[in-house]
């Protein structure tokens, strides 16, 4: 028998579905509950409001899963490469190796963006930051494929966008980079693949002839596997949201880098290092910052620790530090933060105060230290988390349009005044 739950209001019985998902995770549908009884539900940071049924990405928090399209994130970010993982989230099943090399020929042919996209960096400061920079120019790709603006186009227009998408948002993060460095931009090279590509445009100079470690493009296949999606988080939330007043692919993208860019979201790795660097200049004593992230009257927090889903252990965290350690042995780099690090999670993981409330390293607790020791600086950490969090907004805007979702918007209980007179100002 279907399950129900109740709900009694004013001696009033209200009977409501219950929906079960495929890891039988159990939601009560109010769907109809205004409606019926001219009541809505409050839930301050949708704490507990799943906003839509999603098949692409499952995460339990309690147990420390996560899958993408029901692939383990162990073994794909073992295994597979960045581009396999964006065709399998963004079409849903595993490519063949045809399906694959079609894929990343497609992409490959349109790594080129518009001249004019130029003067438009050039707009900019060098001290702009590169988040920003890069969200304008997603957004301005609107006004070079101006036929994106209707998302109700054909299937193969709309697949043209997202191919479009993937191809030129490294260009467009390497060139934010460039401008940052105020040096000369470096083409897109369509014979190397999309790590090598992107890394060679960040790194390559006119004058060199710049070959790309494979170690670096490893280390960072893998963190952008790791990014790749995480269901309804702030960042996915937004772009559905955006999206579901039928914005374009690029302007939903645009915003959901802007809604990465904080520093309780994907701005955390860049939090992390400074918190880290400033820790290690202060004398790297690590128990005093446990205390100040433990004193309510104090506003610091340990940036890189606790997540609003994950309790017990974040698996991407846990991939990552053994990645760190491979990653910075075989470079031969020596991180005096990556020490901190693992002393402040030891103290932290042992310290009553984050047992009780669950609070473990998460995904960037560790990363921006392997962006470090790829010669990454700091403020493109995010823009790095953008990259690989690509294919994760394309999925989620895909299935909100192909579910034909409503218009995203929430209700509220109003506090402010009850109604009062106008008295013009020369009364008041
Ligand atoms: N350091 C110290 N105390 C913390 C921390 C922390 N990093 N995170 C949470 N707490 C405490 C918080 O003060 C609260 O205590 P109390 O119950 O006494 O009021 C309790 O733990 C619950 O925290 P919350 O802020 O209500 O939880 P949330 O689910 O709203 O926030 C979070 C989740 C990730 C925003 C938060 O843990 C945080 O600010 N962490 C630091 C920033 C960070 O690392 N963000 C990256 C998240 S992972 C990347 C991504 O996918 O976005």
């Amino acid at each position: 028998m279907a399950k129900k739950a109740e709900l009694h209001i004013d001696g009033e019985i209200i009977e409501l579905p219950v929906i079960t998902g495929t890891e039988n995770e159990t939601a009560i549908d109010i769907s109809r509950l205004r409606a019926e009884t001219g009541v809505i539900t409050l839930d301050k940071g949708f704490k507990n409001t799943g906003s839509t049924q999603s098949g692409i990405t499952f995460l339990d928090g309690e147990k420390g899963i996560l899958r993408y399209r029901g692939y383990a994130i162990e073994e794909l970010a073992e295994e597979s490469s960045f581009l396999e993982v964006a065709f399998l989230l963004i079409y849903g099943e595993l490519p063949t190796s045809e399906d694959l090399a079609a894929f990343e020929k497609e992409i490959s042919e349109h790594t080129l963006v518009h001249e004019d996209v130029r003067s438009i960096l050039d707009g900019f400061p060098s001290k702009a930051h590169p988040m920003g920079v890069l969200s304008s120019l997603v957004s301005s790709l609107t006004a070079f494929y101006p036929k994106s603006l209707d998302p109700n186009r054909s299937v193969e227009e709309i697949n043209g966008t997202i191919i479009r998408s993937i191809a030129k948002l490294p260009t467009l993060a390497a060139w934010s980079f460039k401008n940052r460095m105020r040096q000369p931009v470096i083409y897109p090279d369509n014979s190397l693949g999309y790590c090598e590509n992107f890394i060679r445009m960040m790194f390559s100079l006119p004058t060199l002839n710049y070959e790309v470690n494979p170690v670096v493009a490893s280390a960072l296949n893998k963190l952008l596997i790791l990014h790749a999606d995480h269901e309804q988080n702030c960042s996915a939330s937004t772009v559905r949201i955006v999206g579901s007043s039928h914005a374009s692919l690029y302007a939903s993208v645009s915003a959901g880098i802007a809604a990465l860019w904080g520093p309780l979201h994907g701005g955390a790795n860049q939090a992390v290092i400074e918190m880290l660097e400033q820790i290690k200049d202060d004398g790297g004593d690590v128990d005093k910052y446990v205390a100040k992230a433990k004193d309510r009257s104090d506003s610091f927090r340990l940036m890189g620790f606790g997540h609003r889903v994950y309790k017990s252990f974040d698996p991407r965290a846990t991939i990552i530090k053994k990645a760190a350690d491979e990653v910075l042995g075989q470079l031969g780099v020596e991180d005096p933060v990556l020490d901190i690090a693992k002393k402040l999670e030891q103290v932290a993981l042992n310290d009553e105060y984050f047992k009780v409330k669950g609070l473990y390293p998460n995904v960037d607790f560790y990363s921006g230290i392997i962006y470090r020791a790829i010669g990454i600086p700091t403020d493109m950490f995010t823009v790095m988390f953008a990259l690989g969090r690509l294919p994760g907004w394309i999925a989620q805007w895909k299935e909100m349009r192909e579910n034909g979702e409503p218009i995203g918007r929430p209700r509220q209980i109003y506090t402010g005044a009850t109604e009062r007179k106008y008295v013009p100002i020369e009364k008041r």
